[in-house]
């Protein structure tokens, strides 16, 4: 290891009984921005993001498809391996709950819980039976104060997936005993954005039930060490992938050593309690460490619906991205919506943001400089001359940028507030532009003009730097088009040390964020 700070940051894994649509996206695609700012920000990182491929529901729709239960789980957890080069996620692992090493890990995560007593001495896990309320399409138990009613006054999940009762010998975790445990990790601030910690300590704070951890009525699961009758519950299978892909057992290991605690599980807003209420209990029940935070995002809907399979719009991340470009997409993700919030995503604000935003604030800015660079400069980086206040106001706001950025997305997330002030500065740059007329300049001071154009394309290095995370292959471009070393796109290269240099040659422009022009939707 490379003595760097780390940053563990993981997905949730994915159920490999479904097709990857736009909120699978969107999880990973915070991780990936962040996975990406922090390696440009001198951190070792570790991203990590797979699928979670075993449980009833996934045995369910392999006997419904007519396959081996394997099978199908190698077949679909392909699909969710291309959506991350589809997408251009930059992960360090994919691990698939059924694989040898995830089964090895999940085992002695058991072993260790049950070898442990919980706080108030009792055994963490105890043998009994299951009678209750459980709904396969949420792989969740509910009680009986939980469950809404349907249409026809059937009972159902607060999610309104269907329950059926379950009666059956299984293993619980003593989680009532773990409140005030739990209490103390959350005053840390470890669940984020705070409607969310609220949410959760309210949850913790009143009847906890103890949670039942094995099944005995399928088979497509982890065995229980000990006790070849059950399975373990999928959720505490699933969760182990975190620890899994850090090396767990092997806490001696580097990579166990520098990443775990991981620093931060993105997840959607449905799967905050097993990742903030079950997950940091059995890993403190096993004597390890819980994750540093946990961030719980909002939800999309598609043109103010709902997205669901059975309402036929469920987006594919492939046909928006073929659409409208991939960093498009990835732009808007996470410019529409301040992040932890639900939104909507429709064509019109896409298309206004790609316009609006991408092709008329940030594309024209750095097609006119580098044109005009291109054409009055010799097609190369022009020798500035004094700067003028005017200047050293654009660079210093330019200097400045990063340290916000990292605050707002190193410290809280905000996908959207750091873009928010990403193109404060591309607006104040046009401005700087618009007012200095270097056109103008070009007859009668061409030497201003050139310090003009050399003011603009340092701060126009700044953002496509700090932009990389958010839009690798068009940052790339544009860094291409200035003449910036592919070795001098990290933040330490932001400095005066890695200023533009004068004399360097110059391609020829070529727009970076064209204007969309096919007013159709995606689907029509
Ligand atoms: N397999 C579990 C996670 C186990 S993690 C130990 C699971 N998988 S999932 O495939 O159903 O969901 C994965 C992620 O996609 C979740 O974070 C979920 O919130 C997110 N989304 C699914 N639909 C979504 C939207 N419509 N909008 C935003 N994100 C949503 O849960």
């Amino acid at each position: 290891m490379t003595g760097k700070a780390a940053y563990y940051i993981t997905t949730p894994i994915y159920y490999v009984n479904d097709s990857p649509h736009i909120g699978h996206a969107y999880t990973s695609l915070a991780c990936d921005v962040l996975a990406r700012f922090m390696r440009l920000d001198g951190r070792e990182v570790f991203f990590l993001t797979g699928t979670d491929e075993h449980g009833q529901k996934v045995e369910k729709s392999a006997a419904a498809a007519g396959r081996d239960p394997k099978e199908f789980v190698d077949e679909v957890s392909e699909r969710f391996r291309a959506l991350t080069e589809l997408m251009n996620y930059s992960n360090d692992d994919f691990i698939r709950t059924t694989e040898e090493r995830h089964i090895r890990s999940c085992q002695e995560l058991w072993r260790r819980i049950a070898a442990n007593k919980s706080p108030k001495g009792r055994d963490n896990i105890y043998l009994d039976t299951y009678g209750g309320w459980y709904s396969v399409r949420d792989e969740a138990f509910y009680g009986e104060g939980e469950l809404i009613k349907g249409a026809d006054g059937e009972k159902m999940a607060p999610s309104g997936a269907p329950v059926e009762w379950v009666e059956e010998p299984s293993y619980f975790f003593r989680l009532e005993d773990w409140r005030e445990r739990l209490l103390e990790y959350y005053s840390g601030g470890a669940v984020a954005p705070v409607s969310r910690h609220n949410e959760v300590e309210s949850f913790v704070k009143g009847e906890l039930f103890d949670l039942s951890i094995s099944r005995t009525s399928f088979s497509w699961g982890i065995p229980v060490p000990g006790d070849d009758a059950h399975i373990m519950y999928v959720w505490l299978d699933a969760l182990t992938n975190y620890i899994t892909a850090a090396g767990f057992p092997d806490e001696d290991s580097e990579t166990y050593k520098t990443f775990w605690p991981a620093d931060l599980h993105m997840v959607g807003k449905d799967i905050l309690r097993f990742h903030t209420v079950y997950w940091p209990a059995f890993l403190m029940a096993a004597g390890l460490e819980p994750p540093k935070r946990v961030f719980a995002h909002g939800w999309w809907t598609n043109e103010g619906e709902k997205i669901s399979k059975s309402l036929g719009n469920v987006i594919d991340p492939a046909d928006i991205v073929a659409h409208y470009g991939l960093d498009q997409v990835r732009y808007f993700l996470l410019r529409e919506v301040p992040f932890g919030n639900d939104g909507d995503f429709s064509h019109r604000a896409m298309v206004a943001r790609i316009n609006s935003e991408l092709a008329n604030d940030f594309g024209n800015l750095a097609q006119r400089v580098l044109s005009m660079m291109h054409k009055n400069c010799d097609a190369q980086m022009p020798q500035p001359g004094d700067f003028t206040e005017a200047d050293k106001e654009l660079l210093s706001a330019a200097e400045g940028l990063i340290g916000t950025v990292r605050t707002e997305l190193g410290d809280k997330q905000s996908f959207h507030e750091a873009l928010t002030q990403i193109w404060a500065l591309v607006r104040q740059a046009n401005g700087y532009v618009a007012e200095q007329e270097p056109w103008v300049l070009r007859k009668t001071d061409p030497e201003r003009m050139a310090t003009v154009l050399y003011a603009a394309a340092e701060c126009i290095r700044h953002l496509a730097t700090i932009c990389q995370p958010f839009m690798p292959e068009s940052c790339a471009k544009m860094l291409d088009q200035l003449g910036v070393a592919a070795d001098a796109r990290d933040f330490t290269s932001l400095g005066r040390d890695g200023a533009l240099v004068a004399g360097t040659a110059l391609p020829k422009p070529e727009p970076v964020f064209p204007r969309f022009v096919d007013e159709t939707p995606a689907d029509g």
